[in-house]
């Protein structure tokens, strides 16, 4: 009898653990535009965004930027690139009754198709042939940016996120030195008389390094604010521009025998308490192929010099460590949340959060979800890090030092100081038209701008 039920329990584990494991509930598919997740809106969503690490853990669909680095494989082989190329054909084949109707959605939709046509379109910079999967996606991605190209009136009708975001009294609006990670959400950024002074360099953008990485489809205005208030602000920045022989050089060493320049240790520096911020915002095409500016906001990142320090933390394996000088914020759009009209779409970074590493900014060539890691396999879990933690790799140091926008140092001789001075217009336009001056210059604009007109 004992032995009989063994057998039978024997025989019926199996088949409990496989039906366990089918009855196991599978994440919902991610479904941004419709409440049917088969909606083509959606499959066109998944099929960018929804990357699959090796230990079967889905990344990226809620990501700004589709995960899509210049040697991915994915989308342009194999059946991302079938699903992706079948998903547009259906989508540039369907039934009006197939679309919808809501001028943001379609906006986001251009924005992120938009992303993977420069993608395509630039491949891997360093090679000079397109390879033939990415030239495939080219035209079908030129079609659908232009059908979902919104109207003048559309465009006029887009949410003013930092606005609502605001008035959704989420965030709290001011700094609390004593709650270095709670986020803060200033009311007055865009104030022309407030404390945040909006910057350019001459007639073109501060953000030089966001805006080339970026490829010039977002706008990021730069923000700076010293504890005097705007006044301090303007006269400190008059105090760069005016101070005499700002650049100094670093003689030749024994194991580097180039003369570089650096910021001049006399230059003023900003005082403990300034704080910085930069805005990235959504440009949009219209259907005549003008680039065009937009109040729907895509992060807002701001960083705050302490009066007193924070304890120093060690770094280790992933982590920079951090003299405690800084709090540092990010606030970044959910679709979710934008489309519900719900703080203007955008959520605050807790600290500790983990992302995987831009595909676009300061990025690697290198696919980190295929890259071999062990044994020729690609790496199990996401290699991800924490988003708030790696702000300190490339703003180390003092005030002056961090403040990226103007230190762009160590450079050659002949290197000038940026000459940057407080936008007085409208800094939504003024910014954007900067970045749409550039970008209509370059390559991938040209290509896709030639392809829209077919
Ligand atoms: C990969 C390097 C890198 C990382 C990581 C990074 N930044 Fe920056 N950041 C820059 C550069 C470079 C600029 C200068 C603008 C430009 O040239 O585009 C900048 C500009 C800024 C500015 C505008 C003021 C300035 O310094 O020019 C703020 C504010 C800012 N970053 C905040 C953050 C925060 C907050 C984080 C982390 C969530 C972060 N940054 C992570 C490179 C980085």
């Amino acid at each position: 009898m004992a032995t009989q039920t063994r057998r039978i329990i024997a025989f019926i584990t199996p088949l409990v653990i496989a039906v366990a494991a089918i009855a196991a509930p599978l994440p919902p598919p991610v479904a941004p535009y419709d409440s049917n997740p088969d909606h083509v809106w959606n499959r066109l969503h998944r099929a960018i965004f929804a990357r699959t690490a090796g230990d079967g853990t889905q990344v990226g669909h809620d990501a700004l930027d589709p995960l899509l680095y210049g040697e991915s494989k994915f989308l342009r082989s194999g059946d991302s690139h079938k699903v992706l190329l079948d998903t547009l054909d259906e989508f540039l084949a369907s039934a009006p009754e197939r679309q919808i109707n809501d001028p943001l959605k379609s906006a986001i939709l251009q924005r992120d198709l938009w992303a993977v046509f420069d993608w395509a379109q630039r491949g891997n910079p360093y090679k000079s042939d397109r390879d033939p999967g990415n030239r495939a996606l080219m035209a079908p991605l030129a079609k659908a940016i232009r059908r979902l190209a919104l109207s003048a009136e559309q465009r006029a009708g887009l949410p003013d996120a930092l606005a609502q975001a605001v008035a959704s009294q989420q965030f709290p609006s001011s700094y609390d030195p004593e709650k270095p990670h709670q986020p803060f959400l200033p009311d007055d950024l865009l104030s022309p008389t407030g404390p945040w002074v909006a910057l350019a360099e001459g007639d073109t953008f501060a953000a030089k390094t966001h805006v080339v990485d970026f490829r010039g489809r977002t706008a990021f205005d730069v923000f700076l604010n010293l504890p005097g208030g705007r006044k301090a602000t303007i006269n400190y920045l008059a105090a760069l521009r005016e101070a005499k022989n700002p650049l100094v050089n670093i003689p030749p060493t024994a194991t580097d025998n180039r003369t570089l320049v650096r910021l001049s240790p006399d230059l003023p520096e900003p005082p403990k308490g300034t704080r910085f911020a930069i805005l990235r915002r959504t440009l949009l095409i219209d259907g005549d192929g003008t680039i065009r500016s937009t109040p729907v906001v895509e992060s807002l990142q701001i960083r705050v010099f302490r009066d007193r320090p924070r304890a120093a933390t060690r770094g280790g394996p992933n982590v920079i460590p951090d003299p405690g000088e800084q709090d540092r914020f990010e606030f970044v759009r959910s679709r979710a949340k934008l489309f519900a009209s719900d703080a203007g779409g955008l959520r605050a970074i807790i600290a500790g959060e983990q992302e995987m590493p831009s595909p676009l900014f300061r990025a690697h060539l290198f696919d980190p979800l295929e890259f071999p890691e062990r044994d020729g396999q690609p790496p199990s879990a996401p290699p991800t890090h924490d988003v708030l933690n790696q702000c300190v790799a490339c703003h180390p140091g003092g005030p002056l030092q961090t403040f990226q926008s103007l230190n762009r140092f160590p450079a050659y001789p002949g290197a000038t100081l940026p000459r940057l001075a407080a936008i007085e217009s409208n800094i939504f336009e003024t910014d954007a038209a900067a970045v749409v001056a550039w970008k209509t210059q370059q390559e991938d604009w040209k290509a896709l701008a030639e392809l829209m007109k077919k």
